[in-house]
């Protein structure tokens, strides 16, 4: 039978059944039988490893496609041709997406939807099939240089985040596939270093992210991480592959390698890999493909009978059911791409996650308030899109601090720039652009300081002065280029200064904080930055971002320093904090960070009250009132904390277990909602190997940061 014919043939199969999920389940398991059974061993070799730089192999003979990949998790990546050549096109300009940790500072669920939708439909209008996104590893240093890919330092913030990206990517017919996967915490040795975790920290802060991606998102593609846990290579980890993420989390559709993370054919083989991707263990611009792990020798150990045949099938079946849920559907409707929706979704992140730090009656600006705004800094002018490595986007386009701020400041308020600083090598103070920012500020009304970090990835020209970026960790969290001594010289010279920080971490403020009124931080805020910041400043948008990671002063505070554990030595890190990860550690501690977890100001207030507490068959549903009680319609996170008093084992403090933003013009009242499982009270209890909830007495505890808790109940379990 000729490939398409068969195809055909199998779709009709499997598409005339009822509409019955279970039995479309059924049909497609079938349907998959089917296929296997035509296909050689050569064949079904062929579909589990890489056919050019972001595809795997397809068989033309069964009508089964190559399945087409793309980075990342804020927008879909240009063109790289089959050899990592990129293509001389302009049609791969896309829409570029605020980063994930400003997705995360959102607090807003829906957003993590449509966020999703705005990569799937444009995935699917560039005729990919799975996006490499979203990034959920878990915030365990500020100076990891893809934090600003992930999302939290809590596992309940980035799970409940990822999960609505997911399902928004996959209602579009595309896959997402969630990375990467465990326990790649940072990119010093990111391809070699061991981690030493517990089983106890893995369950409870590393993997519930993946866990909910799983069984709340039904995820169609897992990325294997680089690093070793526990003393083996995470992309082919029996444990954490075959036990957790198959086994127990019922993970069913398709392992991929991280790019050439395969180090073992037998390892992959039976521990997991479904799919080995990758590039640089053969030489471009001929790769040859058949030399990679999972290729020739997968083949000839199957063919030496040291590994059933049967193995190599469970992985053609894997990759088999998420084609026909997506590439093979024959359902899929067409995507969109760069359509005013999706740069509408870019905006509203970023006007949603940008956080308010700091406000001493400084702002919202009114337009037209001053004669002239000083924008100062670097950053208010440069293009961070292309930037981070394997994240980056060809951006359509991207507005930047200064366009948005002369855009929104007013026809009667002019907008003046002075530099400030420069990127350099040797990330120095640039004496001649200090003065003559110092000298501007002065005379201007008002300042607006947009600095922080900057990303890059050309490392042949930004060697030494890159962040922000993979492969790379930062060294400190040290303001760069001169910027704290700028910032204190301009405060000194113009008191009405506000200071925007860009960046995937924070920096280091105790030495300026105190000289400026305002603070905003701004992550990399996507193509639609410039506009939402300067709404924000000039009270069009009231900021409701809260921080999805504590801000301390050094990165020496936090635990995985504290414990001398970070970037590890000799190819080790040991995680000795366990589960004492970001405010975790902070409340066991008792340290005061300078902003919390969950921290973040808005132009009116709120009050929360009328705590009610219900237990119903093993459930807690926690209820309580928040009310606008200012000026100006705003938008509150009611944040649930779960604190166990007196618990029989070590706890955190308290943990985030749920939370909900509400939208509330100025008087006006929510009733929040939620509802607590069993589990939200549980831990991971080492001995027995299985999730615990002990009697005893919980305080619940709402909030709008982890350090302000504005109600709280006891109950007993
Ligand atoms: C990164 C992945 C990325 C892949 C493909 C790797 O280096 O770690 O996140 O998806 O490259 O570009």
């Amino acid at each position: 039978m000729k490939n398409t014919l068969i195809l055909s043939i199998l779709i009709m199969m499997a598409s005339c059944g009822s509409k019955h999920i279970s039995t479309e389940k059924v049909n497609d398991e079938s349907k998959i039988d089917s296929l296997i059974q035509l296909m050689t061993l050569e064949e079904k070799i062929h579909m589990i490893h890489a056919s050019s730089s972001f595809t795997s192999g397809g068989v033309e003979r069964l009508g089964i496609p190559e399945l087409v990949m793309s980075d990342g998790p804020h927008g879909v990546r240009m063109e790289h041709g089959r050899d990592w050549t990129p293509d001389k096109t302009d049609k791969d300009m896309a829409t570029y997406l605020p980063t994930g940790i400003c997705l995360a500072s959102t607090w807003n669920k829906n957003l993590g939807y449509q966020y999703g939708s705005v990569l799937g439909s444009e995935a699917k209008a560039r005729g990919k099939d799975i996006i490499l996104g979203p990034g959920v590893n878990i915030i365990r240093s500020p100076l990891n240089g893809r934090n600003f890919e992930y999302l939290s330092e809590d596992p309940h913030l980035a799970s409940e985040m990822a999960v609505g990206y997911i399902k928004g990517v996959q209602d579009q017919g595309i896959s997402a596939c969630v990375k990467h996967y465990a326990a790649n915490n940072q990119e010093t040795e990111r391809t070699k270093v061991d981690v030493i975790v517990s089983e106890r920290a893995l369950r409870e802060i590393y993997l519930p992210a993946f866990k909910a991606s799983v069984e709340k998102a039904g995820v169609n593609a897992v990325m294997g991480s680089y690093n070793k846990v526990n003393g083996q290579y995470s992309t082919h980890h029996q444990h954490l592959i075959n036990q957790v993420l198959k086994q127990e989390f019922g993970f069913d559709g398709i392992v991929i390698s991280d790019w050439s993370a395969v180090k073992d054919t037998r390892e992959a083989l039976l521990y997991g890999t479904d799919i080995e991707m990758g590039t640089d263990i053969v030489q471009l611009p001929n790769p040859d493909y058949d030399a990679f792990f999972l290729a020739d020798s997968a083949l000839a150990m199957v063919k030496r009978g040291e590994v059933d045949e049967k193995v190599v099938d469970e992985k053609i079946r894997r990759i088999l059911r998420v084609m026909l849920k997506t590439s093979m559907s024959g359902t899929k409707s067409p995507g969109q791409f760069n359509t005013a929706e999706h740069q509408q979704t870019a905006l509203k992140v970023a006007e949603e996650g940008i956080v308010l730090l700091k406000n001493e009656n400084l702002l919202p600006f009114k337009p037209n308030q001053f004669k002239t705004i000083l924008v100062v800094g670097n950053n208010a002018v440069y293009k961070q899109a292309l930037g981070g490595g394997s994240s980056q986007v060809k951006a359509l386009y991207e507005i930047t601090a200064l366009e948005g701020l002369k855009k929104y400041a007013g026809p009667n308020t002019k907008v003046l720039f002075a530099e400030g600083y420069i990127p350099t090598n040797d990330l120095s103070y640039d004496i001649k652009l200090a003065d003559e920012a110092v000298l501007a500020a002065g005379k201007a009304d008002a300042v607006i300081f947009v600095g922080g970090w900057i990303h890059n990835y050309d490392q042949t020209v930004w060697d030494g002065t890159a962040f922000d970026m993979e492969g790379k960790d930062k060294t400190n969290l040290k303001l760069i280029y001169g910027q704290e001594e700028l910032i204190n010289r301009i405060a000194k010279a113009n008191p009405k200064t506000t200071v925007v920080l860009m960046g995937g971490s924070n920096v280091e403020m105790k030495n300026w904080m105190k000289n400026v009124p305002a603070i905003l931080q701004a992550w990399y805020p996507g193509m639609e930055g410039g506009n939402a910041l300067a709404k924000i400043i000039f009270g069009e948008t009231n900021p409701s971002g809260k921080l999805p990671m504590t801000f301390a002063n050094t990165h020496n505070e936090y635990p995985s320093h504290a414990v001398g554990e970070f970037p590890g030595k000799d190819l080790r890190v040991s995680y000795a904090e366990g589960i004492y990860v970001g405010y975790r550690y902070f409340d066991k501690q008792n340290l005061e960070p300078v902003y919390p977890f969950g921290y973040g100001l808005s132009y009116t207030g709120f009050s929360f009250s009328n705590l009610k507490l219900t237990q119903k068959s093993g459930q807690v549903v926690v209820e309580c009132t928040v009310t606008n009680t200012g000026k100006m319609a705003g938008a509150e996170v009611a944040q649930l904390y779960v604190a166990p008093l007196n618990p029989l084992v070590d706890r955190p403090v308290k943990e985030l277990k749920g939370f909900e933003k509400v939208y509330l013009k100025p008087g006006e009242s929510a009733g929040i909602k939620l509802v607590l499982e069993n589990e939200a009270f549980g831990y991971f209890d080492e001995k027995s190997h299985q999730w615990k909830t002990d009697t005893g007495t919980y305080e619940i505890q709402m909030g709008n940061s982890s350090r302000n808790i504005l109600l709280k109940e006891s109950i007993s379990l």
